[in-house]
């Protein structure tokens, strides 16, 4: 057996995921453990009719898959958000597209309107440019959520066009806003001070 055998699989995902701190938050990779919570969170149709991969209803089977196969791909990564003292608010990742890659993210309803999401989306975002290397990041916005794009927004985003997202809570696809970051924005606005310090 060799050593790589003898670590389970499921710490090894984790410990090729870093643990991100905020001043209020902590990102880090999803454990099965945690599948009925982030399953609660995000069974509720105001945050899967948002996003295109969440399913509605969201069952527990649902987010053990979503655990299971995370930060498998390389290049992606996928985080839980949690509050300092470890609850669970929400997730977010980075995943593998063309000609960027993606950044998503969701919060549960009870924690929407506190500056998490952008929060936490600062940390992703310079964990993307500094520790991966990325040269851009895209994002997109469904035309109806307001709060989402003000998200991308707040991170230096600019907005590239619009296009169609395939929702699977809606069986449907729906027009989208188009958003970019590119690493010499976000090298800039860091020098600037204009995006919050990450500690
Ligand atoms: C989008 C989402 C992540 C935002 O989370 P959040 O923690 O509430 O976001 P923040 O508090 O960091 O920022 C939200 C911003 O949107 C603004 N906003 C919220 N609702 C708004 C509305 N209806 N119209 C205009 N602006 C709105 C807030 O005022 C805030 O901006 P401000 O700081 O300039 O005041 C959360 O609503 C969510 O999970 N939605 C469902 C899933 C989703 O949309 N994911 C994104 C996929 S692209």
């Amino acid at each position: 057996m060799t050593l790589l055998e003898q670590i389970p699989s499921e710490t090894f995902r984790e410990a090729s995921i870093p643990v991100l701190e905020t001043t209020r938050l902590c990102l880090r990779a999803p454990r099965l453990e945690d599948a009925k919570t982030v399953a609660a969170l995000a069974n509720d149709r105001r945050i899967a009719e948002n996003t295109a991969r969440i399913p509605h209803p969201y069952k527990v089977a649902d987010a053990e898959g979503f655990i299971s196969g995370a930060n498998k791909a390389g290049g992606e990564a996928v985080f839980l958000i949690t509050l300092r003292d470890e609850t669970i608010v929400g997730a977010c990742g980075i995943t593998s597209t063309e000609p960027a890659p993606e950044l998503g993210y969701w919060l549960g309803v009870p924690y929407w309107g506190n500056g998490f999401a952008t929060e936490a989306m600062h940390a992703v975002i310079d964990y993307a440019f500094g520790d991966l290397g990325h040269e851009a990041l895209q994002a997109g916005a469904r035309v109806t959520n307001p709060a989402s794009r003000r998200v991308l927004e707040k991170c230096g985003f600019q907005w590239t066009g619009v296009g169609l997202y395939r929702i699977r809570a809606i069986h449907s696809s729906a027009p989208i806003d188009r958003f970019r970051l590119e690493r010499r924005v976000w090298s800039a606005l860091k020098s600037w001070g204009r995006m919050k310090k990450v500690s």
